[in-house]
């Protein structure tokens, strides 16, 4: 009997049907988003699976899926994933790093765009058939190039988006990081180290790329939009909480900064109900790595680590990025 592996979301049926190759697979073709219940009934007997950030498998899944080795999240991003938990019962979780750099630091750098120039309210309100004529001064909004960058999160999506700002756009660009970067790295993205409140004073873009984690949950909330200019946009392409979104959306009503563009919420797939009528914001649906390129590695890859983690194909026991590569040790 081959082994039994779960693939919790609707993926590319030709990258699923890869791991048909080794196991039994059931498949989510319909792709319902399964309570939490009916996540556990679904992974019993499984050995592995394939997840993405809208499953949480926490210790309560784990005891009740004592089968499980393997949890192959599709997404760079873990924190649907108790990885301590995991690692106490020798499971082994993957994550989809690299991929998605590109992709996702051009999508940030679109919505630092689009917020700073005013394209989504513009285009609102043209569609609404407001434009009579125009204006010198029509949606003024902040100019990007020459501007500072701020980054708080500098992994490599962040060095990503400051190759960009630094080398396309000759912005200055500064980041807060836990620790500082290698003065090699820096300067490949021409980016400089500050601490977080300096970050805040001076960026006139701060794009926030840092995991979520309990360290990081409201890392930017009212005290830290307060130190921010007037004129200054923030982009959110990390995690919904990194952010309280309440306080944004008061300090963007009451314009004290000036525009945002969000691309995760703090309990998504709701949206904080403010930040629906502020004008002053773009929101789009946890879409920065959705190309279809990188949707496409992002799924192989997660079929690769799974392949690999329950001992089968080319790479049998080594998933080529595991997130708790200890348990591989044991
Ligand atoms: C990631 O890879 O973490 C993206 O946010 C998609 O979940």
């Amino acid at each position: 009997m081959p082994d039994r592996v779960l693939v919790a979301r609707a993926a590319f049926p030709d990258i699923v049907d890869r791991l048909r190759a080794h196991f039994e697979v059931e498949d989510n073709p319909g792709d319902t988003v399964w309570t939490p219940a009916q996540l556990i009934e679904r992974l019993q007997g499984k050995r592995g699976a394939v997840t993405t950030g809208s499953e949480r498998i926490d210790a309560a899944v784990l005891a009740a899926c004592p089968e499980l080795e393997a949890v192959c999240n599709m997404a760079v991003g873990y924190n649907n994933i108790d990885v301590e938990a995991c690692t106490a019962r020798g499971v082994i979780v993957t994550n989809t790093p690299d991929v998605l750099t590109e992709t996702t630091a051009d999508f940030g750098f679109a919505l630092m765009m689009a917020a700073s120039r005013r394209i989504a309210e513009s285009e609102h309100y043209l569609r609404r058939g407001e434009w009579t004529q125009w204006r010198y001064d029509m949606f003024t909004g902040t100019d990007v190039h020459g501007a500072t960058l701020g980054i708080l999160g500098m992994g490599r999506i962040g060095q990503a988006i400051a190759r960009r700002g630094a080398l396309g756009f000759g912005m200055r660009v500064i980041y807060h990081n836990r620790s500082k970067l290698g003065s090699d790295v820096e300067a490949a993205c021409r980016a400089s180290w500050v601490d977080k409140h300096t970050l805040l004073r001076e960026a006139d873009h701060l794009v926030i790329v840092v995991p979520y984690s309990a360290a990081s949950h409201h890392a930017v909330g009212a005290a830290e939009l307060a130190l921010m200019k007037p004129t200054a946009t923030l982009t959110n392409i990390a995690r919904g909480g990194v952010v309280d979104d309440a306080a944004l959306a008061r300090a963007l009503r009451e314009r004290r900064i000036a525009a945002a563009g969000l691309d995760v919420f703090e309990g998504e797939p709701r949206v904080h109900p403010d930040l629906l009528t502020v004008p002053n914001v773009v929101l789009t649906p946890h879409i920065a790595s959705a190309s279809v390129t990188t949707r496409r590695a992002m799924a192989s890859l997660a079929v690769d680590n799974l392949i690999a983690a329950l001992g089968q194909g080319p790479s049998a026991g080594k998933p080529p990025t595991p997130v708790n590569p200890e348990v591989l040790r044991t």
